[in-house]
């Protein structure tokens, strides 16, 4: 008789994102003349940038044509993407960052479910709480979280590092030792961020203590403030202690187009073992590469002209953040994130909790949000709004949540 891989029994409920749309689906069939504002998972609504679908055209063409078509693509990434990748995220900010060093993917997302398998079940890893569900739920489908306590919402062998109001959302270095750190910085879901100073501190703790840090930066493109690193590797010493995962999602609205990379230093290792080889070896195996026209798309982020139009798609995701955030605080609620980083992380108001408030949002000014407490047991009592939607929308959903 086959056995199941009992790990996925213990985790909790469904994924996040999927209970949200479950009970939004729910409200939206019992009320069928409301219309629904939705501000809750971080998807992207504004069209794909002019330069960007131009490549994807010419791209498609390409395969139409028998001189030009493409079949598999290399498993690692086209050197085109790789290339410009290296050039412009890293090399253009003084990071030492080779193409051969970046792995070409669908998504930081997978990448991010994808990485723990590289290490040993015994690590024990260290989350910021809140967190991006998926490091943790991961892990848990990989056995290395223990048991989980519901009173508590906590793993038994999961370290997490509160982030509140009372530390600024800035995680402190844990009291145990951690072997795996995920950092997401700008941070999903708090829409806060640390300094770069801040920043380099953990990359000596990480290489002080032995640990890998594994860096989320899929909300780099907003960053405003001069202080804060854009690459994890603008830091000392992170070449051998870090691991960047990067996505096309946030940046360059690639949410249905998927796109992604995952940046291994070759000087990342474990005693002699690289681990450059063993994710080569991983993705080499398990993948077969992202579309061509994908990829295309994804060089064309770097030509003048995509440049040039993102940076005009994110000035509207952050007005939004502005529009919410300066709307929140006239209504009087305790509001934080949204200068470099298109989430806004409000206290929920009355003491309700995370999802008494999301009910109450959806019933009465039908807008959705994400309840804090889906991140984590220390996002209770708070509250996520995203800047994602379109400017129309956040201004409505602005005026009937000041109307209640
Ligand atoms: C979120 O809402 O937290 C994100 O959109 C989820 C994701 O990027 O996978």
């Amino acid at each position: 008789m086959f056995q199941i891989n009992d790990n996925y029994q213990k985790l909790p409920g469904s994924y996040l994102f999927s209970t949200i749309a479950k009970k939004v689906a729910a409200f939206s069939e019992a009320n069928p003349d409301k219309s629904i504002i939705r501000l809750g998972i971080g998807d992207v609504t504004q069209p794909i940038a002019p330069a960007i679908i131009d490549a994807m055209h010419k791209a498609v063409d390409e395969m139409a044509d028998v001189k030009t078509f493409r079949g598999y693509a290399p498993d690692l990434g086209y050197e085109f993407l790789r290339k410009a990748i290296s050039d412009n995220d890293y090399k253009a900010r003084g990071c030492d960052i080779e193409a051969d060093e970046i792995f070409v993917s669908d998504g930081a997302k997978s990448d991010s479910g994808n990485i723990q398998e590289i290490f040993s079940q015994d690590n024990r890893i260290a989350v910021c709480d809140p967190v991006y569900p998926v490091y943790v739920d991961s892990n848990v489908m990989a056995g290395r979280t223990g048991t989980y306590d519901a009173a508590t919402g906590m793993w038994s062998n999961v370290i997490y590092m509160p982030c509140t109001r009372e530390n600024n959302f800035v995680p402190e270095f844990p009291k145990e030792t951690p072997d795996m750190i995920y950092l997401c910085l700008p941070n999903n879901p708090t829409g806060t961020t640390i300094t770069k100073a801040r920043l380099q501190e953990w990359v000596d703790y990480a290489n002080k203590v032995g640990a890998v840090i594994i860096y989320d930066g899929a909300y780099e493109a907003y960053i405003s403030e001069d202080n804060v690193a854009h690459s994890i590797y603008e830091c000392e010493g992170a070449k051998t202690c870090a691991i960047e995962l990067k996505s096309f999602s946030k940046n360059a609205g690639f949410t249905g187009v998927r796109l992604g990379y995952t940046v291994v230093p070759k000087e990342l290792k474990c005693g002699d073992v690289s681990l450059h080889g063993m994710w080569a070896r991983r993705h080499g195996t398990k993948f077969n590469g992202a579309p061509y026209i994908i990829q295309r798309a994804g060089e064309a982020v770097y030509s003048d002209a995509g440049k040039a139009q993102l940076k005009e798609q994110i000035a509207y995701y952050m007005k939004n953040a502005s529009t919410i955030k300066s709307g929140l605080q006239e209504a009087g609620f305790e509001v934080y994130g949204g200068v470099n980083a298109p989430y806004i992380w409000l206290k929920t108001p009355e003491q309700m909790t995370s999802w008494e408030f999301f009910d109450y949002l959806l019933e009465k000014a039908n807008v959705v949000g994400t309840p804090g407490s889906g991140f984590g047991p220390s996002g209770e009592g708070y509250f996520r709004l995203t800047a994602f939607g379109s400017y129309e929308n956040t201004v409505a959903a602005l005026d009937r949540i000041k109307a209640l």
